[in-house]
């Protein structure tokens, strides 16, 4: 017992060594050389802020080859009825046994590759893939749709908001 209790204090004094000389190297390099270019986010997914009147910011539009077109949005919002993403998410995406969409959380993230990622691909805690069974235009569709909550775009908006 009293070799092996000795062996894990020179194991921990090892990382602890390797942790420190990690630690100067970082700082060291941080004195010495500006952050590269690369971190800074590409222009297009720089948002633009929050709109007038405190609706949710809408990410869902960048990238989305739909984005703007408002017979989308009608059709977005007529296939997550059709399709029964109504039936898990709610009548309006409130939530239900999955959650909310209309919401400004998102578990998987909010952009347009992130949300249509969840919808094509599903979700480990119960929601299903859908890829097989939508086309791309209409995951785009039903992406836009899901973006145009709560904003004056969305279609048909339950009673209250
Ligand atoms: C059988 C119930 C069910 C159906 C039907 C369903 N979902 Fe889901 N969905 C869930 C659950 C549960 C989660 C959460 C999964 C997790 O946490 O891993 C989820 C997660 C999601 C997410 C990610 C949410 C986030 O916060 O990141 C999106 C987007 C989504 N669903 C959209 C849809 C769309 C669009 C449809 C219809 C095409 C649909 N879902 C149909 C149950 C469902």
């Amino acid at each position: 017992m009293a070799i092996s209790g000795g062996d894990a204090c020179h194991r921990r004094l090892a990382a602890a060594t390797v942790i420190v000389t990690l630690t100067w190297t970082t700082g060291c390099s941080e004195r010495t050389s500006a952050p590269p270019v690369s971190l800074m986010p590409p222009i297009a997914d720089v948002p633009v802020g929050p709109v007038p009147g405190g609706v949710r910011e809408d990410r869902s539009v960048l990238g989305n080859p739909v984005a703007g077109d408002p017979d989308a949005l009608r059709d977005g919002r007529a296939f997550f009825v059709a399709y029964n993403c109504s039936g898990c998410h709610g009548d309006h995406g409130g939530g239900g046994m999955g959650p909310s969409l209309r919401d400004a959380s998102w578990i998987y993230g909010g952009s347009a590759a992130e949300i249509a990622n969840s919808v094509v691909q599903g979700r480990a805690h119960g929601m299903p893939a859908w890829g097989t069974r939508l086309t791309p235009e209409q995951v785009w569709q039903i992406v836009a749709y899901l973006g145009s909550m709560r904003t004056p775009r969305e279609p048909d908006p339950p009673a209250g908001g």
